[in-house]
């Protein structure tokens, strides 16, 4: 026991609710620069996965710090805190039964360890989205690294903030040379392999 806290145990397993949806449940989590692509793979890959009848749910950093980590900002620490709240989510979301698609930067591999031991290995896919910075800043679709250029931003990722890169991801996409479609496909094909898209 825990500072006095027992677990306790569901009724239903979440065996029994990935055989009732008939299908997997599972994270695939996106890893990059900003401006690498997460958001628009995220959201084509959801797509694609919708429209096989399969249940996903997108988590992406932009949104998920409109709401439940509202509080937080982007020095290391705070990082870590989000990336360790996000994982706890998507963990929620896999035990419910549904594949969850999550578009951070999590730039700490210490971060995204946790993550995937929090998880479990075989559950989560990590594709890391190495795409060159001067690609992502030469798209700059939000503006905001000419705000870091300027100064305007302390802490950008990529500018004056790290980015640690993943050393074993499960698929490593460069989108300044891969278009979106064919992203799309090379991240199904390996679902399918796996025998993750049932
Ligand atoms: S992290 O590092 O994983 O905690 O970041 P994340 O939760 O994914 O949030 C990244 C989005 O926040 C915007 N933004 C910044 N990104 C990086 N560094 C700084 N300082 C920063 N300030 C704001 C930006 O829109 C990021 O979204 P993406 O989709 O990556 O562009
Ligand atoms: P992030 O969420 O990582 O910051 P976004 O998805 O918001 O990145 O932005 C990526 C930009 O790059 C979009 O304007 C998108 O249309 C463009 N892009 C070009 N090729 C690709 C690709 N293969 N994958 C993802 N995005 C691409
Ligand atoms: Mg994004």
């Amino acid at each position: 026991m825990m500072n006095n806290l027992t677990w306790q145990n569901a009724n239903i397993t979440k065996n029994q609710r990935r055989l009732q949806k008939k299908q997997s449940s599972y994270v695939v989590w996106f890893t990059g620069l900003s401006g690498a692509g997460k958001t628009t793979l995220a959201n084509a890959l959801d797509h694609a996965l919708f429209k096989q009848g399969l249940h996903t749910f997108l988590l992406d950093g932009d949104n998920l710090r409109h709401g439940l980590n509202k509080d937080l900002g982007f020095s290391e620490e705070d990082r870590t805190e989000n990336i360790r709240r996000v994982g706890e989510v998507a963990k929620l979301f896999t035990d419910a039964g549904l594949i969850v698609l999550a578009a951070f930067i999590s730039p700490f591999q210490n971060d995204r360890k946790c993550i995937k031991e929090a998880i479990g290995k075989r559950n989560i896919i990590e594709i890391y989205l190495d795409t060159p910075l001067s690609v992502c800043e030469k798209r700059d679709i939000k503006g905001l690294y000419q705000k870091a250029r300027e100064g305007k931003i302390i802490g950008f990722t990529g500018i004056d903030s790290p980015y640690e890169v993943p050393e074993s991801s499960d698929i490593v996409l460069n989108t300044g040379v891969v278009s979106v479609n064919d992203c799309v496909s090379i991240i199904l094909e390996y679902l399918e392999e796996r025998s993750l898209l049932s």
